[in-house]
């Protein structure tokens, strides 16, 4: 399958190296283009136990690229993971911008796609957002989106 991961922080990445050592294709975006850059050219975002040997030889036998360009994301691939950050507000709430923009990214893209879209979440607060995900992906995929939380638990020595 040819999945778009939104979001190349810790969960992210370690969710792309998992996939794509798993045979998937992975299509890496984030708004950082330093991330995207280091995940285009063969390296992880981020420091973890056995991830440079992972990507890179994903990397080498073609199955990890990485964009800016979450709509081209979308339309070139199956499914979406969403990995964004969920950082704590000023009054110790969790801030949903960057969720609530990457959902609406992808019920947007749904509409110039003709094919089915899964997209699912990974991380805190995804649980949280959960009906908007579902309001946006109706309203612009047309019933073609399936949406599915998940509760994606990673800490050091994921991988
Ligand atoms: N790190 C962990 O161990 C862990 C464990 C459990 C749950 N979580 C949850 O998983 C989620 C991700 O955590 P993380 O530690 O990987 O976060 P992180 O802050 O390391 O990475 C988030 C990434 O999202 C990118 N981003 C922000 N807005 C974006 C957008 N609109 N489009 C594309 N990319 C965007 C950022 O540039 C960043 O690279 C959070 O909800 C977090 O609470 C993390």
């Amino acid at each position: 399958m040819k999945v778009s991961i939104f979001g190349l922080g810790y969960v992210g990445c370690v969710t792309a190296a998992c996939l794509a050592k798993g045979k998937h294709e992975v299509i890496g975006v984030d708004i950082m283009a330093s991330k995207v850059e280091r995940l285009a050219a063969g390296h992880p975002t981020v420091v973890e136990t056995g991830i440079e040997e992972m990507i890179a030889e994903a990397h080498a036998q073609g199955r990890i690229t990485a964009t800016t360009d979450g709509r081209a994301a979308v339309l070139a691939s199956q499914a979406s993971i969403i990995c964004v950050g969920t950082p704590t507000g000023r009054h110790g709430d969790m801030d949903l911008t960057a969720l609530r923009q990457t959902a609406e990214l992808i019920g947007q893209a749904m509409c110039d796609k003709a094919d089915r879209h899964g997209a699912g979440g990974a991380g805190r607060g995804v649980g949280a957002v959960r009906d908007h995900h579902l309001k946006l992906y109706s309203q612009y995929g047309d019933g073609r989106m399936k949406f599915y939380g998940a509760t994606f638990c990673a800490g050091a020595g994921t991988l």
